[in-house]
């Protein structure tokens, strides 16, 4: 059996991590471990999560909790070395490029395991963002990296990664929306905010180049207050925005706004539900980029880049200049001109067994 120590940490890595567990498990060639670093641990940004996942509990909870990026990053390690130490898996499996991939990739390498990076390649060219860094060094020291488009193919071949090392297998993301599209049923958000079809904004935010700074979350504030006089918006807000709304005493000025639903960051179950339904998404996610492209739904993404460009050249994204203007200006040509998008290749449902089959197979011929 293929010892592997799955790593999670934060809300995304959940709901990538989902499909490759389970496959790992039915594949009957693999001991799976679970390991939570404890990123995020508010119930709504983590919990919440295994339970619409159906995924169990994990076999370690480190719980290292909010820090600086170093107090972050270095407490996942030293907490980390011990699990791995003790455990002694075969392969460390990473996903995504938030700080538990970053430390747990660093630790592992120097500890000589085997790391395997899902979505490696991805770039947005801007090492301001504390995400590009950390892709960067995961894909510099992982071992096998897994690919979710073109893009990242080309960015891994540029930086001189041995093409060996490198598998396009598509996008695990997409495995878990396409599976858990079927369990919207009892899903019943939309009536409970009283929301018709198409004729609702659903809107993320969480950069720190967005939110942590008063001018920019006020500007981009104020353009959705400009769009709920046109059309409600529904705002699960994301803990980090939330203490940024409140430091900058802007709470008052969000409630304000009649038609500005403003509500904690809701489970995956009902956040599908939501932007399956919206006319139209605002956000700076990464994921919520890819979701929407494959959904068909129209997203203005507020960010001067994206390190996922399939979504813009293929699917229904757009990137919005930062200012109130810019923002109607986009939300406006995208309501009045909708782009067709395409699903990028291999973003099919099938990712997650396409990376096991890879494992497995590497697995075999070193036995
Ligand atoms: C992190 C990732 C980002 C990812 C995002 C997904 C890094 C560098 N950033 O950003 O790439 O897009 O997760 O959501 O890894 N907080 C809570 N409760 C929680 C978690 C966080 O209140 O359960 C608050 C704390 O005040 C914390 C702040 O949010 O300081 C930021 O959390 P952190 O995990 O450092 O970064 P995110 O902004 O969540
Ligand atoms: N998501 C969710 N509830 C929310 C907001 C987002 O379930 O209130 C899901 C969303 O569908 C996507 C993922 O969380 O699958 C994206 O996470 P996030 O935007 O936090 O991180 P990023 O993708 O930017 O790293």
């Amino acid at each position: 059996m293929l010892k592997v120590i799955n790593i999670v940490g934060a809300r995304p890595n959940f709901i990538k991590i989902a499909p490759i567990y389970r496959q790992m498990q039915q594949s009957g060639r693999f001991h799976p471990i679970l390991i939570h670093t404890g990123q995020h641990y508010d119930e709504k940004m983590s919990q919440l999560f295994f339970k619409d996942l159906s995924m169990p509990k994990p076999d370690e909870y480190l719980g290292v909790g909010s820090g600086s990026h170093a107090e972050q990053t270095g407490k996942i390690m030293v907490a980390l070395e011990k699990s791995i130490i003790i455990q002694k898996p075969d392969l460390i499996l990473v996903v995504g490029d938030v700080n538990s991939t970053l430390a747990a990739s660093i630790l592992a390498s120097k500890l000589s395991i085997p790391v395997a990076h899902v979505e490696a390649g991805l770039r947005s060219g801007d090492r301001s963002m504390p995400e590009e860094i950390n892709r960067i060094i995961t894909d510099s020291i992982s071992d096998y990296l897994f690919v979710t488009e073109k893009s990242g193919l080309d960015h891994l071949k540029s930086e001189g990664i041995s093409e060996s090392k490198i598998h396009f297998t598509g996008n695990v993301m997409i495995d878990s929306l396409i599976d858990n599209l079927q369990k919207l049923n009892g899903v019943d958000i939309l009536n409970h905010f009283s929301l018709q079809p198409k004729k609702y904004a659903l809107v993320t935010l969480h950069r720190p180049s967005n939110v942590d700074q008063e001018n920019s979350i006020k500007m981009i504030i104020d353009a959705f207050g400009k769009i709920q006089l046109e059309m409600p918006v529904i705002f699960p807000i994301h803990p980090r925005t939330r203490k940024m709304l409140d430091l900058f005493g802007l709470k008052s000025h969000v409630d304000a706004m009649p038609d500005l639903h403003l509500i904690d960051p809701v489970g995956y179950l009902v956040f599908l539900t939501l932007m399956k339904h919206a006319g139209i998404v605002l956000t700076d996610s990464g994921g919520i980029q890819e979701e929407t492209t494959w959904l068909g739904i129209q997203c203005l993404t507020l960010r001067p880049n994206t390190e996922r460009p399939s979504t813009v050249t293929l699917g229904t994204n757009r990137l919005v200049p930062l200012n109130t203007e810019g923002i109607i200006t986009a939300f406006h040509d995208a309501i009045d001109h909708p782009k067709n998008g395409r699903i990028p290749p291999l973003w099919d449902g099938q990712t997650a067994q396409r990376i096991v089959d890879v494992l497995s197979d590497i697995y075999k011929k070193s036995n």
